[in-house]
């Protein structure tokens, strides 16, 4: 049995707190896409962990696996499997020899673009970390795999071919001087080290095999998405998305298993219960803005529901867990949600974040579009359009502070009724049940109507 975890708006949805709710469980988690531009966060009895690599479920002592869909930067990687066993954890993580690895010169031709583009509204304001060059090479059949860094002839060999077209793209494209990231003995070096201390701990594996053996033996699957539906290169809104399919096709495409294995199973939708996003690009139910990132801000600022945005931002700590900038916030939006319902085909639903807006008056939800004219229920396909898209909004009444822990306690017939409203109706229009409800950010601060593994 798998389960596939899929952020269904901007990331940040919670994804990594119902990898942990359901990962007790499950045998092993395995990551399918992205890299360290991830950042998921697991509370266990009040301690966090924030994990851009390593899968969550690595917090309960189960085996983790890193698929061929993912990038891997190895620095990364083994300063957070180092700091997880200074707090007392046994990670057990697995690498898939056909993902592929970033290289420092990935990283400095990330910060190089962006800064190409930050005179104009192309940029995208990415984490830095490399993951689209990363992807760029996958896709221009000129990227390292981590299969390769076990074999240093072939690094050494790939190195070569490669660095020489970095260096040159850097230095004669971009006008930048190149240094360490782009010396080709350090970098072997480097990497041929990282290679021994994966094959020393016998991290490497053929994960498709690895992870269709464990099913075959009974054992119980999650595949953790990271990112979001929204910021999906094909399903999101180019070219303000990441370069790689957090949707539940890319668990396919990046565990080695078939699409019926994946289908077969459960596809949860991770919903936040308002939006936030990281970096630029259109966001039509908008609260406020933020310099930098919201489109147009800089010049004239948006101002409208500023404080409200404010407030909901520091209640729900909204700030990057990779990079700490503030998220821009805004209004849950359905015909959003609906297009990551039907691109995944969600066969359940877990909404988050429900107790950030206790306490308002009333909270809106973007129901459908005006575009042209038109009223339209879901996303349209290209990103002109859709910063083009006013929200026909739907008000709710809100619901009171209450304690949570009591209500976690009695179930979800305690939740108050406002809130429970709200989530029918997000239920109905996603033709999805609501498997959980996240009143807080801790483990038990959930009500959970359905683990699809028990
Ligand atoms: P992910 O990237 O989808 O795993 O989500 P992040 O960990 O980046 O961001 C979610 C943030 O919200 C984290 O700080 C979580 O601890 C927190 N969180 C998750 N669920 C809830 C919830 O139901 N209520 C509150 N208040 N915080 C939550
Ligand atoms: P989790 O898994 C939120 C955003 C970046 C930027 C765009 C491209 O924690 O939900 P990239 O570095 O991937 O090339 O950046 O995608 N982004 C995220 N936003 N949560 C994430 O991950 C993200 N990973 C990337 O802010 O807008
Ligand atoms: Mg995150």
């Amino acid at each position: 049995m798998t389960v596939t975890i899929v952020g269904s708006q901007l990331g940040d949805e919670g994804k990594g707190r119902v990898v942990d709710l359901y990962g007790d469980a499950a045998d092993v988690v395995v990551r399918y896409q992205g890299g360290d531009n991830a950042g998921h966060t697991v509370v266990e009895d009040g301690t966090e962990y924030k994990l851009s690599l390593v899968p969550s479920g690595v917090i309960r002592g189960k085996v983790g696996v890193l698929g061929n869909g993912c990038v891997i930067n190895p620095e990364t990687l083994f300063s957070e499997i180092d700091a997880l066993r200074e707090r007392g954890l046994e990670p057990d993580v697995r690498l898939a020899r056909r993902a592929h690895v970033i290289l420092p010169y990935h990283r400095v031709l990330d910060g190089i673009e962006e800064e190409a583009k930050s005179d104009s509204d192309r940029k995208v304001g990415t984490t830095g970390r490399g993951i689209g060059p990363t992807y760029e090479d996958k896709a221009g059949r000129r990227g390292i795999r981590i299969g390769d860094l076990l074999t240093p002839e072939l690094l050494r060999e790939k190195l070569e071919y490669v660095v020489p077209q970095k260096r040159a793209l850097a230095e004669n494209v971009f006008g930048v001087e190149t240094g360490e990231a782009f010396d080709i003995d350090a970098l072997y070096e480097q990497y041929k080290a990282y290679g021994e201390r994966m094959k020393e701990d016998n991290m490497t594996v053929n994960a498709g095999d690895f992870i269709s053996s464990r099913l075959d033996d009974g054992e119980e699957a999650i595949f953790e998405g990271a990112q979001g539906t929204i910021i999906d290169i094909d399903h999101g809104n180019y070219p303000y998305v990441t370069s790689s399919n957090p949707t539940a096709g890319g668990a396919a495409t990046g565990t080695g298993l078939s699409p019926g294995v994946v289908g077969g199973g459960e596809v949860v939708g991770i919903v936040k219960a308002y939006l936030t996003r990281v970096g630029s690009g259109p966001l039509p139910t908008e609260l406020g803005g933020v310099a930098g990132d919201t489109p147009g801000y800089d010049e004239q600022g948006t101002g409208e529901n500023e404080d409200l945005a404010e407030y909901i931002r520091e209640k729900g700590g909204e700030y990057g867990t990779v990079t700490g900038r503030p998220r821009r916030v805004g209004w849950l939006d359905m015909p959003m949600l609906r297009h990551a319902a039907r691109v995944s085909g969600f066969t359940g639903i877990a909404v988050n974040h429900l107790d950030v807006l206790a306490g308002l008056d009333e909270l809106n939800v973007g129901h459908s579009y005006e575009l042209d004219g038109e009223e339209i229920f879901t996303m349209p396909a290209t990103t002109e359009r859709w910063g083009r898209c006013e929200p026909n909004f739907k008000t709710f009444e809100g619901w009171p502070e209450v304690n949570w822990n009591e209500v976690v306690e009695e179930g979800y017939d305690a939740i108050p009724e406002n809130t429970r409203a709200y989530l029918d109706y997000i239920s109905d229009e996603l033709g999805a049940p609501v498997y959980a409800v996240g009143v807080g950010p801790g483990r038990e601060e959930t009500i959970v109507l359905t683990n699809p593994l028990e």
